[in-house]
């Protein structure tokens, strides 16, 4: 099949992706957990740009660059590169990529899921070639649990193993604060300190939040069921939560994911100043600020 392809850069930010609640229902006999959760993609991320070159190129840059684990190869960017040219069956010619890792890694906002989706979507524009819903839905779940979902960064409800998804309830203007204590926790050994896995699925979501206040009093009706597994690997994460709570502007505040990152919301007015005095009391942790959607 012949190509034609982009001629310049496509550059796309991959939004952290912020389980706002996060219920576990049960656990599958291959191991992995249900859940039901509600996720959130701020105006955080990091930056993937994708353009052509005369080789096929992994360029990694920013703060959390020399975090990424492994190999090269081992990438889940490049892995979407290549599981999108065997299901598009194509070609790809020669690609620059360049990933400007801005969130912390294993940190529990989806940061490497988002850049393997992100990666997927830009590879469908920048190739003109578009996968069916299907086809690219289960192409991003051969890449991790948390990809399909990362394919559609807005809020949305996610469910089963994570790759059963519904739109979610519209979030009023607010702002979120991420907070991480640079210290990187194992999503699988959190899961296995897990002491309940058949938890209560979430209360009732409704359609839409008119303002924070209405959805600060449902998420203190919900839970994250990880973040107590999580506390006791990682006290840092305490430490967080402790000063996200000791700030009068935060309305409310949780771990997201399987940690170490929490979060706090508030009034978008007060987002950068939060993060301002977070990060004078604590310059070692990593601390971004944002509208929630
Ligand atoms: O699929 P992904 O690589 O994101 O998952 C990392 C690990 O987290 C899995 O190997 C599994 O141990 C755990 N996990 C789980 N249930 C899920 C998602 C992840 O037990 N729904």
């Amino acid at each position: 099949m012949s190509l034609q392809t982009a001629t310049s850069a496509r550059v796309e930010l991959a939004r952290a992706k912020v389980n706002l609640a996060l219920h576990i229902t049960g656990r599958r006999s291959d191991g992995y957990h249900l859940l039901d959760s509600l996720v959130a993609f701020p105006q955080i991320g990091d930056r993937i740009a994708v353009e052509p070159a005369d080789k096929q190129e992994l360029r990694l840059e920013g703060p959390f660059a020399r975090d990424l684990d492994g190999p090269t190869e081992h990438n889940l960017v490049l892995k979407a590169v290549s599981g999108f040219a065997a299901r598009a069956g194509i070609t790809l010619p020669p690609v620059r990529l360049t990933l400007t890792k801005r969130l912390p890694v294993a940190s529990g906002i989806g940061g490497g899921s988002s850049d393997a989706a992100t990666t997927l979507r830009l590879l469908e524009d920048f190739t003109g070639t578009y996968l069916s819903e299907d086809t690219m839905h289960a192409l991003a779940l051969s890449l991790g649990a948390d990809v399909p979902v990362c394919l559609y960064p807005e809020a949305q409800r996610m469910s089963g193993i994570g790759d059963e998804l519904a739109p979610g309830p519209v979030l009023p203007n607010c702002g979120i604060v991420l907070v991480n204590p640079k210290v990187g926790v194992s999503t699988p050994e959190v899961f296995a300190a897990l002491s309940h896995r058949d938890n209560d699925a979430l209360p009732l979501v409704p359609e839409k939040f008119e303002s924070l206040s209405q959805l600060t009093a449902y998420l203190s009706s919900c839970r994250n069921d990880l973040q107590g597994p999580a506390e006791s690997l990682c006290p840092e994460i305490s430490a967080v939560l402790a000063a996200l709570q000791e700030d009068t502007r935060i309305e409310f505040s949780r771990m997201s994911g399987s940690g170490a990152t929490c979060f706090g919301l508030c009034d978008q007015k007060h987002a950068m100043d939060v993060e301002r005095s977070l990060r004078a009391e604590h310059p070692n942790w990593w601390i971004a600020s944002g509208p929630l959607a």
